[in-house]
């Protein structure tokens, strides 16, 4: 097992471990009976991973000596809205929880952000854990104490900073994980290395064939390799001041191209466009190297994201959902870009033709 420690603030304050390894959950329960043996403890799951693993975890911790009640919600992005967290507040009523209470997140990122929103408000604040299931979840979403709702006007609108107290990566959870969830976090990863770790870009490079093999050695290596990342910038700027701006790398366009797609397009495959159009911004603007913008298309063709925006996007449709960002501030939309690969920076406003021409060319 890897342990690393999130700390935030001046003086340094421990927030919470990040516990990587390989088949953790019996010593998982053995360390929350430890911490959360005498009080009520309730896991918050969807019903794909409930039906999955729901009675196989209860089992094993329950024999470590850890009681759980388990309150399973319909899996998707569809239940992430307040409804979902006024009935999963009811039920922790219902269960008799308190103020000593704490929720056990089991899912993919949008468990772990409903969970860590119920957890944030519910009797002003108490304790949650972090299992993440998703490879997404592992290395970005479990990671930096964001939580969400959604409201019908858009994604994440309503949400918190609150910081776990323990994540529980077990990499065992990847092997069910279909194809299309893997991809949407190698996504991430890919990200992770742009952004920060030209070691982790070179490691993916070189290994996307054991990686598409899910390699268990690899994916351990990779995945503690992107939790740094996350770790390091939240460390930062836990409240997205500046820096962990420089997270939202392939976003920008991505979020557009997510929603002008309807959603049909996944998070990973409209991030991997994104980050392809933010490399040739770059390339435009900043003198990114010609070879850094060919190795990120490279690399995110390799593992099987697309590089181009379907024909059948408009590019006016692109632009005005662009506009509609919601981390535009006022007029002006914000994009990361890199100097070279683990430079980045966020751009002061493209202008528009710019960012016309980029997705013209990418439609092409
Ligand atoms: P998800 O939680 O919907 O999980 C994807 C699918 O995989 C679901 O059907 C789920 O049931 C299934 N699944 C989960 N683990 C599995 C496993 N081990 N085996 C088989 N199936 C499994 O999607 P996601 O991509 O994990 O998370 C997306 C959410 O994360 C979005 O709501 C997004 O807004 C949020 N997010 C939050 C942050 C943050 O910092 N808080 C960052 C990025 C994304
Ligand atoms: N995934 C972006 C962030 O955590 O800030």
């Amino acid at each position: 097992m890897k342990k690393l420690t999130l700390t935030i603030g001046r003086k340094d304050t421990v927030a919470c471990d990040i516990t990587i390894g390989y088949d953790i959950m019996d010593r998982v329960g053995l360390l929350l009976a430890k911490d959360y043996g005498k009080v009520k403890c309730v896991m918050l799951t969807d019903s794909h991973i409930a039906s999955l693993y729901g009675e196989e975890i209860t089992r094993r911790f329950h024999n470590m000596g850890l009681a759980v009640t388990m309150i399973t919600v319909a899996a998707g992005e569809a239940t992430k809205n307040m409804e979902t967290a006024l009935s999963v507040m009811k039920k922790l009523l219902e269960l008799g929880a308190d103020r000593t209470s704490v929720i056990i997140a089991l899912g993919g990122g949008v468990i772990g952000d409903l969970a860590g929103f119920v957890a944030s408000v519910f009797m002003r604040g108490i304790s949650y854990i972090q299992i993440p299931t998703t490879l997404m979840a592992q290395v970005d979403s479990s990671i930096g104490g964001k939580t969400a709702v959604d409201l019908p006007e858009g994604k994440n609108l309503i949400g918190t900073f609150y910081q776990p107290q323990a994540i529980y990566i077990d990499l065992k959870f990847l092997e069910t994980l279909p194809d299309k969830e893997m991809k949407n976090g190698l996504a991430e990863i890919i990200k992770s290395g742009i952004i920060e770790d030209i070691g982790l870009f070179n490691l993916l490079e070189a290994a996307t064939k054991p990686i598409a093999e899910r390699d268990r050695k690899i994916l351990a290596t990779i995945v503690e390799k992107a939790c740094r990342v996350k770790k390091g910038i939240v460390e930062m700027d836990e409240r997205e001041k500046g820096l962990r701006r420089i997270l939202n790398f392939g976003h920008t366009l991505g979020h557009a191209l997510e929603a002008e797609s309807h959603y049909e397009l996944s998070h990973g495959e409209a991030v991997s466009i994104g980050m392809v159009a933010a490399a040739r911004i770059s390339e435009k603007l900043y003198d990114l190297p010609s070879l850094d913008r060919e190795r990120i298309e490279a690399l995110i063709a390799a593992i099987g994201h697309p590089t181009r925006i379907p024909p059948s996007f408009a590019t006016e449709g692109i632009l005005g959902r662009l506009k509609m960002d919601k981390k535009r501030v006022g007029d002006t939309i914000h994009f990361v870009l890199i100097k070279k690969i683990g430079f980045p920076f966020v751009n002061g406003g493209i202008e528009e033709n710019i960012l016309r021409d980029v997705i013209e060319e990418l439609r092409s």
